[in-house]
């Protein structure tokens, strides 16, 4: 299936590329810089949505599912970005945000004006549950004078949608039709394992369980639903859903092609590794032991039960890898290219988030009011009432801040990294003057390291659609696994540490070819030292 054989490469349009000035990326800077992307390789880009919202929730807000909002250009510059696009091998997969809408959409509106139709459009009731809204605080609020409560699983200004509505369900799928007319070739769906709400709505009995609204049965149902009215009749279509507090069982269901529910799954749970006691807002070092084995464990469980993952280490929602899991001051480019190789040798789709393929970290804001995201800012203010001084709150939201990863995009070493010639909506760093898309083609290793594994995964088909084995699972510092196809066999081996370590490779790998390795291997022998965070690939084609 050629989908398997192509990379997905993410953009957050505010902070991509400004041609206006205004100091917020948008489309044509896109269309600017697609022959950066072609050169990439990727085959694919998903965009973070881009219709009309108050912004609260940086676009996660909908007021208008079939408009651009003019922040980011209009439909013929997103017309002719998916024309330009095409015209180099790139098709454009967009954000479908069908959980919730802003609470400035017409139907909301409507629905607060006391029309009882657009009422049932959502989730309405007498007596709110303990539920919990994901950006802090309870998950309803009141139904303006009504004495109701609607429900939010995010933001206030995010009402969710009565999935159980069949006139919902249809004005949804209309918007997917819309989008599909236009072309695009790839929907990413949203928090979409919380759309199937139960009739009657529990307590949840406990917090670091499952809640209540998650992976209900009935999403299932409605996944289906959607495939058979919508992109079930485009095969080239892909599709990924965003799945909050998953279960490896749900994602196989998910994603089994015969069910014809979804292409692939995002979960979350390898970037929780370095949260203390389950707590996002938290400075723990990571887990290996605990990295690892969910690695294995949906490496093989998907593999065994022909479900498909997707794969990534950054989006707009996490601080960047690189200070997560390396020693970076020393070795971003041997940590981010051993990164690299742990997703895009493995069995699934890989996703490169802006930024990844020059080696991108974290900027060093000074103050809380640097950061623009409103989960940080709750999390500051929660923080703050726990009793942690203004210095400890303000360390944290350093290292977990979601705008981490939405700091401009690196071009060059011009005025705000050469993303916009005006103020940007969110302040670049200063690291722009060392780590750009310019520099980086002048002799980094990043680039062309990404560029490379992009196109094995299309020249060989043992990474694409092999199977998948644990290698080493007790191995204190190694991450590795075996990819199996026909007569090809791939050992990928990745040390995770700063320091230098022994693994004993099988005999049947000893003779093999160095398909991809990012430091110096002069031989391969059976007791293979691993420098700091190298990663080797061993390709036997048998
Ligand atoms: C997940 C998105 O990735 C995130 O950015 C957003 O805030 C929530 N869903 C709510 O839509």
């Amino acid at each position: 299936m050629l989908f398997k054989e192509k990379v997905i490469y993410q953009i957050y349009p505010k902070s991509f590329k400004d041609t206006t000035g205004n100091g917020v990326g948008d489309l044509n800077g896109i269309i600017e810089k697609l022959p950066y992307l072609a050169e990439l390789g990727v085959e694919m880009v998903w965009l973070n949505p881009i219709f009309p919202s108050p912004q609260k929730d940086n676009g996660y807000d909908i007021k208008d599912y079939m408009a651009i909002d003019p922040l980011f250009g209009t439909m013929a510059d997103f017309e002719n970005l998916i024309a330009q696009a095409k015209d180099l091998g790139i098709e454009i997969m967009l954000d479908m945000v069908l959980n919730h809408v802003s609470t400035e959409h017409p139907w909301f509106q409507k629905a607060l004006a006391g029309d009882k139709r657009y009422q049932d459009y959502f989730i309405l009731r007498d007596e709110p549950t303990d539920w919990v809204s994901k950006f802090g605080g309870s998950a309803w609020a009141p139904f303006g004078q009504s004495g109701k409560y609607y429900l939010h699983l995010y933001d206030k200004t995010q009402a969710d949608l009565n999935w159980r509505n069949p006139e919902v369900r249809e004005a949804l799928f209309e918007v997917v039709k819309f989008w599909q007319a236009k072309g695009v070739k790839g929907f990413r769906f949203d928090v979409i394992n919380v759309i199937g709400k139960d009739e009657v709505l529990k307590d949840n009995d406990q917090f670091d369980g499952k809640p209540e609204y998650t992976d209900r049965p009935i999403t299932h149902t409605y996944l289906k639903e959607m495939n058979q009215a919508t992109y079930g009749n485009d095969p080239e279509i892909i599709t990924v859903g965003e799945m909050s507090f998953t279960t490896v069982e749900n994602c196989i269901l998910y994603t089994q092609p015969e069910r014809h529910e979804l292409t692939m799954t995002f979960n979350f749970h390898h970037l929780k590794v370095d949260y203390e006691n389950g707590q996002k807002w938290t400075d723990a070092p990571f887990d290996f032991e605990q990295l690892k084995s969910l690695f294995h464990e949906w490496g093989t469980q998907m593999s065994e039960q022909t479900g498909w993952n997707a794969w990534f280490w950054n989006n707009h929602d996490q601080p960047r890898a690189l200070n997560r899991f390396v020693e970076v001051e020393q070795y971003r480019e041997a940590g981010a290219t051993m990164l690299a190789s742990a997703i895009h040798l493995n069995r699934g789709t890989p996703y490169i988030y802006m930024g990844e393929e020059i080696g991108m970290i974290d900027p060093t804001y000074h103050s809380i009011h640097d950061y623009v995201d409103i989960e940080s800012h709750n999390a500051y203010q929660a923080l703050l009432a726990q009793g942690l001084t203004p210095a400890a709150a303000f360390a944290i939201i350093q290292k977990k801040s979601r705008d981490n990863a939405r700091i401009p995009m690196q071009w060059d070493t011009s005025a705000n990294a050469g993303f916009t010639t005006g103020t940007p909506w969110l302040a670049s760093d200063q690291q722009a003057e060392t780590i750009n898309v310019a520099a980086e083609k002048h002799g980094g290793k990043i680039f062309p390291y990404y560029q490379k594994l992009i196109a094995l995964r299309k020249n060989y088909p043992v990474i694409a659609q092999g199977t998948y084995e644990a290698f080493v699972p007790e191995h204190p510092q190694v991450y590795g696994f075996i990819r199996r196809y026909e007569n090809q066999s791939l050992l990928v081996v990745n040390n995770f540490y700063a320091a230098e370590t022994l693994v004993e490779l099988p005999a049947e790998f000893v003779a093999g070819d160095v398909l991809i390795t990012n430091t110096e291997l002069t031989e391969v022998t059976q007791k293979l030292t691993l420098q700091p965070y190298q990663t080797v690939a061993l390709l036997v084609e048998h």
